[in-house]
């Protein structure tokens, strides 16, 4: 629609503009140089100027300055392409894009600014939690204010639109992207999406605050088989509307300005070639007005996927199904015009996507500013406000897993912090880490606990072993020290190269290593307090045994230390639950909680192992004890466009401050199709006092909250019975005409 309305302006406005165009007498502005014109007015006025050749240019992406994603090529590249439409921009601040930008405003006959993309994934120079782990917090708020600082940062160092958030559910941990989204809940990555899209983009693009945003990878990239990266995806027509395409709607409702089309061939057709996946759905169904971009490369691995037998051909089958922009490899620049001289393309369409191209150019305001502020470091990055954020991301994106017999908070003389993790600050970053540095880290874990427990506590430090490999001679410095503590803090974990993109493993364990230094130190006798750092869930089957507290930190980012060591000594009581199910071995794969129902649940159970996964989805302790009363419903019947206010008191019954979140959940048992066993609807997260209660509501809307989309992504409503759950109370509800 949104796009239908560009284009009708475009045609009224061709005449007039040419009109207009002869009417401004010399030295006069165009139109579309005047900031007081409405975006359609202003692009509509400005193509009805370009040249097809002009045009072409805008839809292709090139790249400045040193990749610093080394999946793709560590190439460094200064070409100047005049009158091309973006750039991703490599560099950490203005100066080296304002040459550019002046350079480029030099030489376009129109004056059309360049546009600058980066990956900024969690944070771009103050690094926060990654993804995964910041929903673990359950905290929107915090998520859209953790990229807000993001955008501050970037947009101040010369970019303005980032490659983010990625939004695909994602099931297989050994899929190293997992990292990347934010777990395996539609409803809950959607609700995240909206929080990052939000916090980007601000209220004004064009603020010196604001990026433009970018939802990836369109779609069901996150079922790449075997969790083996940019392998095809078989969906489901069913699971794709259920399951993958719920977070894009939202982000696109949300007012997203970009989409990235997926590598992954979905279902027999590569999603950079999926004309109903991108047009039907995208672009008509959900009235998208942005522009879709292809991710890095995608339009040419379009022939190693088997669609096309060359770029040309590759350029034809990726702008037909409605890619906007060409990313770095020129299929479009070098195609695309004489696609259009040979009928195959129709200049409507090539029309439709520069608009939407120039249309995000007008609203980010840079057509009047098109140069970035060149702000000393001090002014635009790690600042004080941004540091504190990364802090309270990471205190609240922890999750406590285990913690028998109290063992936390710490209360020992001497603990000593073993385990490769312990004092490195390096892989606390995580994946994709923009412009992080490892001396931007405040600490480590060991440099941590030190400053938090002053005097109070003495801390022994031995690496004990690596990461990986089987060198053991650390293990007798390690056991030696472990001799002298009351309690042993074991610090495990994941290099940050182990997740992200093209980073699959084939299990979720541990290197056998670190399992076995733990085993060793379990000889000992001495308590254990197990510290993991991972980009994805793990597999802890034969170590959790041996530990007493377990608290996953995840790579928590620059401020990770200091919250982990808040957590240890209790000033922070963990509120993180997890948004990722810890499967009890790599072999459950797929596990999530939100399966469709068995044929027969009392059977089909593993033979050799426990079926039920190690930690829940949603799973994750505190300090305190949180004590649920009956779930309560006005009345347990509701009629269609009624809604409904549930509610359930939550005592803190222990002697913690904390936060607690209440994930509510809805089944329908018997549906003209069948449902999961159950689906998360709504989640809220409030702050209790000890010894005092509040009351969590869900106002409950039938045809948002109890109606489900078919195959075909319709969506239905039926009457009849459904549950509405939370934790183990479960409440009937009867809905009818
Ligand atoms: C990744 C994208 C990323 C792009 C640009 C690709 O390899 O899949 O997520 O945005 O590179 O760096």
């Amino acid at each position: 629609m949104k796009t239908l309305f560009r284009i009708c302006s475009i045609v009224l406005f061709f005449g007039l503009s040419f009109l207009l165009d002869c009417a401004y007498p010399a030295g006069e502005i165009p139109l579309y140089k005047d900031a007081g014109r409405t975006v359609d007015e202003r692009v509509a006025d400005l193509l009805s100027r370009m040249t097809l050749e002009e045009k072409i240019l805008q839809l292709n992406q090139y790249i400045l300055g040193e990749n610093s994603n080394v999946n793709n090529i560590g190439e460094v590249s200064d070409t100047f392409i005049p009158g091309i439409g973006s750039y991703i921009y490599f560099n950490d601040n203005a100066v080296l894009r304002n040459s550019l930008q002046r350079r480029e405003l030099e030489v376009s006959r129109l004056g059309i600014p360049l546009l600058f993309g980066f990956d900024v994934i969690h944070g771009f120079r103050t690094i926060f939690p990654i993804p995964l782990a910041q929903a673990c917090s359950w905290n929107p708020e915090l998520v859209g204010q953790a990229c807000a600082v993001a955008a501050q940062e970037a947009r101040m160092s010369g970019v303005e639109w980032v490659f983010s958030p990625m939004i695909d559910v994602a099931r297989d941990g050994r899929w190293g992207r997992v990292a990347e989204g934010y777990g395996e809940d539609p409803y809950a990555t959607s609700v995240f999406a909206v929080a990052a899209v939000g916090g980007y983009q601000g209220s004004d693009l064009s603020s010196p605050r604001s990026v433009a945003a970018c939802l990836k990878h369109f779609v069901g990239y996150g079922l790449s088989q075997g969790g083996r990266d940019y392998e095809a995806t078989d969906v489901s027509p069913q699971a794709l509307w259920d399951t993958y395409l719920p977070p894009y709607e939202a982000g696109v409702c949300a007012g997203a300005a970009t989409v990235m089309s997926a590598f992954n061939d979905i279902n027999g057709t590569p999603a950079t070639a999926n004309h109903y996946l991108l047009t039907e759905v995208l672009k008509e169904k959900w009235d998208f007005g942005g522009f879709v971009v292809a991710d890095w490369n995608a339009v040419e691995q379009l022939i190693s996927q088997g669609v096309a037998a060359d770029k040309k051909e590759a350029a034809y089958k990726a702008f037909a199904a409605g890619v906007d922009m060409d990313m770095k490899d020129f299929c479009y620049k070098d195609h695309l015009g004489a696609l259009v001289a040979e009928g195959k393309i129709p200049v409507a369409r090539i029309d439709e996507a520069v608009a939407n191209i120039l249309a995000l150019k007008f609203r980010l305001g840079l057509f009047e500013q098109p140069y970035a502020v060149e702000l000393p470091e001090d002014e635009r990055i790690l600042l004080p406000y941004n540091k504190e954020l990364a802090t309270k991301m990471a205190e609240e994106s922890m999750v406590l897993l285990k913690n028998d017999n109290g063992l936390l908070p710490l209360c020992a003389k001497t603990v000593a912090v073993i385990g490769p993790m312990a004092d490195n600050r390096e892989h606390m970053l995580g994946s994709w880490t923009a412009h992080g540095r490892v001396e931007d880290v405040e600490g480590s874990i060991y440099d941590n606990l030190q400053k938090e427990f002053g005097k109070k506590m003495d801390f022994l430090y031995a690496a004990g072993c690596g990461f990986d490999g089987d060198d053991r001679s650390g293990f007798a410095e390690a056991r030696a020290i472990a001799e002298q503590a009351d309690v042993l803090v074991l610090c495990l974990g994941e290099k940050n190269a182990w997740s992200g993109e093209n980073a699959s493993r084939s299990t979720l364990a541990l290197p056998a290593i670190q399992e076995a230094l733990l085993q060793d130190m379990k000889k000992t006798g001495k308590p254990i307090v197990l510290v993991l750092s991972n980009g994805r869930p793990l597999e802890l089957c034969r170590i959790e045994p041996l530990c007493d507290a377990i608290v996953e930190m995840w790579q928590p980012g620059i401020m990770g230390g200091k919250a982990l060591a808040g957590i240890l000594s209790g000033r922070i009581n963990p509120s993180g639950k997890l948004s990722i199910t810890f499967p009890l071995t790599t072999g459950q794969i797929p596990m999530y909680y939100n399966t469709r129902q068995s044929a027969r649940p009392f059977q089909g159970k593993y033979q050799d192992i426990p079926t039920e996964p190690l930690y829940a989805f949603g799973h994750g302790l505190s300090y305190t004890t949180f004590e649920y009363g009956d779930l309560y419903l006005p009345k347990d019947t509701i009629r269609k466009n009624e809604k409904l206010r549930l509610e359930i008191q939550v005592t803190n019954a222990g002697n913690f401050d904390g936060k607690e979140t209440v994930h509510w959940f809805v089944s329908d048992p018997t549906c003209s199709i069948s449902r999961p066993v159950k689906e998360l609807k709504f989640f809220e997260k409030q702050f209790i006092e000890a010894g005092t209660c509040r009351t969590f509501y869900f106002e409950l809307i039938p045809e948002r909250d109890l109606s489900f989309v078919n195959a075909q992504g319709e969506r239905f409503l039926e009457t009849g019975t459904y549950y509405v759950m939370v934790k183990d109370k479960k409440i009937k509800l009867e809905l009818i005409d």
